[in-house]
């Protein structure tokens, strides 16, 4: 890898919340200072890069006319179609024409999160601006899913350090998504496994259960039905999780999750 050259790297953000520019920000296999140093060149992302208005916008313009198919493009936020995606625009161009432009003309796009990949909570019914993932917005485009919510950065690194070292993709699921990340149900790899096993479950929050560590699945926990490594990986430098927080998974790297998970109903 020392010797590849640093492949410039641009990030698009849409419809988001800025929460996978969060967790980058926060990650630690590499940090993002050895991403952003070292490993690419990360000629374009709104939030991090010094450059601003007009000079940004011909940052962008020239990285995609001198590396045409040749860089990579990370995709945070969902992007809106409906009345020809006047929902959303940067420097003048709508969501929608700078995603067909600038993944487009990339190698491969990134998608990170679940807004990104599948329409996210910006996408919740009646869904109004017509939200929609990278993937449906840009048929043709080489796109790999990170859902999550965030994604998990390690992820990320893991598919870029990938991409350079073989020249391709890892192998994906039928969601578009990396089998090493996502190829595995979060139930089998959990901790509060055995108490399911045994039927040890909570049944409050809070309850005595509860303070024990037991099994979260009547309290919504979607980990039975959930593909990610969270369980293994982790998140903030592998300090935790959500299970391991007491909190449950809703299934946040699912497509449709955030109609369906019924920690969000009233
Ligand atoms: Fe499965 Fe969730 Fe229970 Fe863990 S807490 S064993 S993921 S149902
Ligand atoms: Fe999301 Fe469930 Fe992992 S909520 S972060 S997929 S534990």
């Amino acid at each position: 890898l020392d010797k590849v050259q640093r492949p410039p790297l641009v990030w698009l953000e849409f419809q988001d919340c800025c929460g996978d520019t969060e967790a980058l920000l926060r990650s630690a296999n590499p940090t993002v200072g050895e991403l952003v140093l070292d490993i690419l060149s990360v000629d374009y992302h709104e939030t991090i890069m010094a450059a601003a208005g007009h000079q940004a916008e011909a940052n962008l313009e020239k990285t995609i006319k001198e590396f045409q198919g040749k860089y990579l493009c990370v995709v945070e936020g969902s992007i809106p179609m409906k009345e020809g995606g006047a929902y959303g625009c940067v420097g003048g161009k709508s969501h929608l024409a700078r995603a067909k432009q600038v993944c487009g003309s990339a190698a491969a796009t990134i998608a990170v999160g679940t807004c990104a990949s599948f329409g996210g909570i910006p996408a919740a019914a009646p869904n109004p601006t017509g939200a929609v993932g990278v993937k449906e917005a840009v048929p043709g485009a080489t796109v790999i899913n990170l859902p999550g919510c965030p994604c998990n950065a390690d992820n990320l690194t893991a598919v870029v350090v990938h991409f350079l070292t073989f020249g391709k993709l890892p192998s994906l699921d039928s969601h578009g998504r990396p089998l090493f990340a996502y190829g595995k149900r979060i139930h089998d790899n959990c901790e509060r496994r055995p108490h399911f096993d045994a039927g040890q479950y909570v049944e409050h929050w809070g309850d005595d259960a509860h303070r024990k560590g037991h099994c979260l699945y009547k309290m919504g926990c979607k980990g039975p039905a959930t593909f990610h490594n969270c369980p293994t990986q982790r998140f903030n430098e592998r300090i935790s999780w959500p299970v391991a927080a007491g909190h449950g998974c809703v299934g946040c790297s699912e497509p449709q999750f955030w109609d369906t998970s019924p920690l969000y109903r009233r």
